[in-house]
């Protein structure tokens, strides 16, 4: 176990934004990560109540240094939901800090279109992008299919998968943008070097548990049940 690694897994309406009926219905994960010694840490998907999470990343002794976004749906990065509902996110967030928004290079323009923020407050990335918060190394891999520029963060023996994975599912590809072939390269090539041993932490509370390690994922998952992309292909159009 590394003691100098920073790490907080937080659900929407019941560790902040509590009170909120549609955080509490969506059951979000957000994330707190970085590194102990240097104070540096980093938001992942901070949606509903980004003041909250800073609040919370500060009383820790942490500085937030940056937000990295794993895919543009509003209930992970703030923005219009269905009707006119509105829910807060990094665009709120950059209204109190001045920190760079990681996203997937494709993920660019949806994240525009759907928070107001600019050019300027993004940072894009691609698959297989370093980032160093302190001395924390995080990779990013580009794993399309729920959208085409969904990331998942691959950090000290963690797999962030925002909607690309759920301890049982996997995220919808019927929603704009979504590809079921992408998902199934995503979860049968993509994911594949990624060990049993690492323990997966979703964007949502899907399942029982709030992280599982990927070989018991990968055991139990109806996802990878599919030996062939007519297989997959099939379980989808049923
Ligand atoms: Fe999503």
């Amino acid at each position: 176990m590394n003691e100098q690694f920073y790490f907080r897994q937080l659900l929407a309406g019941r560790d902040f934004a509590v009170g909120d009926d549609v955080a509490t219905s969506m059951r979000n994960f957000s994330y707190a990560l970085g590194d102990r010694e240097t104070g540096d840490a980093i938001l992942v998907d901070p949606a509903y109540r980004p003041s909250e999470l800073v609040d919370m990343v500060t009383a820790d002794e942490m500085n937030v240094v940056g937000v990295v976004a794993t895919h543009f749906h509003p209930d992970h990065i703030g923005g219009t939901l269905t009707g006119d509902q509105h829910i807060a996110g990094i665009a709120e967030l950059l209204a109190l800090i001045e920190v760079p928004v990681h996203v997937q290079a494709e993920e660019a323009e949806w994240v525009k279109a759907r928070t107001g923020v600019s050019d300027d407050a993004l940072t894009l990335h691609h698959d297989r992008d370093q980032l160093d918060v302190g001395t924390v190394a995080v990779t990013l891999l580009h794993t399309p299919g729920h959208t085409p520029g969904s990331q998942c963060l691959l950090v000290e023996g963690r797999l962030l998968s925002g909607d690309t994975l759920f301890i049982d599912g996997c995220g919808r590809t019927d929603f704009p943008g979504g590809d079921t072939l992408e998902m199934y390269r995503t979860l049968s090539e993509r994911l594949n070097a990624v060990s049993d041993e690492t323990v997966l932490f979703p964007g949502h509370l899907y399942a029982p548990e709030s992280f599982l390690s990927m070989g018991h994922v990968r055991a139990r998952n109806y996802v990878f049940s599919a030996k062939s992309q007519e297989e997959w292909l099939a379980m989808f159009a049923s």
